[in-house]
């Protein structure tokens, strides 16, 4: 198994963090007593009961618990593409939960960057077509969008794959990418949902290197996992057991 590049990866310091200023002291995510439900035949079943966190900036977070617990469900929310639940959510310093789709979008899309178990890279981009999307959210110059899909290929040690499709990458390279993808536009904090879940340990423990890596370089982490020792990297573990939070 040839090894990956985290190695010789750079953090970016080109570009200011995305979205508004935070208040010094205040959380960059606040939850509270967030619910989440499904319709039941005449009742509902409830995924997430009475969630309330903070997240300050540059904490390092894994969420942790058995299947079904409602992990995904809880990153899904703290990245807005899930919403319909009842509760606060604030991220920097916004009220989430009043805002509307449209302002969420707005406010979500160039501060937060996600990475899934399944990489979610689209097929019929190149690497480096992937690399410019989230670009396109912060009204990045054309000139510029090159100058940082070429700054973030040189970074991650992929240049020579910039041509390449996601079906030509081994998943490994594919995931790489996803966090480069994630990365590019210097989010607030990745989301990452199992992000090692597809890959041998060598290639886990490289993703789980760049990780702590952007997370040195000022980058809040939440990853969800089911390994002890990827949580290790974190400054900070929440159980989550049949929608409660029960342990930190
Ligand atoms: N549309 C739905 N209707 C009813 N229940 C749902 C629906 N979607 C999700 N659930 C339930 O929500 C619960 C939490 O799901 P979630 O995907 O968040 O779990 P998880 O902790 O991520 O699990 P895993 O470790 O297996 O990924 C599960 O019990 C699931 O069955
Ligand atoms: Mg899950």
């Amino acid at each position: 198994m040839p090894a990956l590049f985290s190695s010789r990866f750079r953090p970016s310091r080109s570009s200011e963090p995305a979205g508004p200023a935070l208040e010094p002291g205040a959380p960059l995510i606040r939850l509270r007593d967030v619910e989440k439900s499904h319709p039941a035949g005449t009742g509902r079943v409830y995924v997430l009961r009475h969630v309330s966190l903070d997240i300050q900036p540059g904490e390092f977070v894994s969420i942790m618990g058995p299947s079904g617990a409602g992990k995904s469900t809880l990153l899904s929310i703290l990245g807005m593409f899930d919403g319909a639940w009842a509760g606060e959510y604030h991220f920097l310093g916004q009220p989430v939960h009043r805002l509307s789709v449209r302002e969420r979008s707005a406010l979500s899309k160039p501060a937060i960057g996600f990475v899934f178990q399944q990489y979610h890279l689209l097929d019929d981009l190149t690497v480096q077509e992937n690399l410019d999307i989230p670009l396109s959210y912060r009204d990045v110059p054309k000139r510029e969008r090159q100058a940082l899909v070429a700054d973030a290929l040189d970074r991650f040690g992929i240049v020579g794959k910039k041509d390449l499709y996601p079906g030509q990458l081994s998943g490994g390279q594919q995931q790489l990418v996803a966090v480069a993808r994630a990365t590019i536009a210097n989010p607030r904090v990745i989301l990452a949902d199992e992000p090692t879940g597809n890959l041998h340990s060598s290639q886990g423990r490289e993703i789980m290197e760049l990780f702590r890596a952007l997370n040195e370089a000022g980058t809040t982490i939440i990853q969800v996992t089911h390994s002890e020792s990827n949580a290790a990297y974190g400054n900070r573990t929440i159980q989550l057991r049949d929608g409660w939070v029960v342990d930190e």
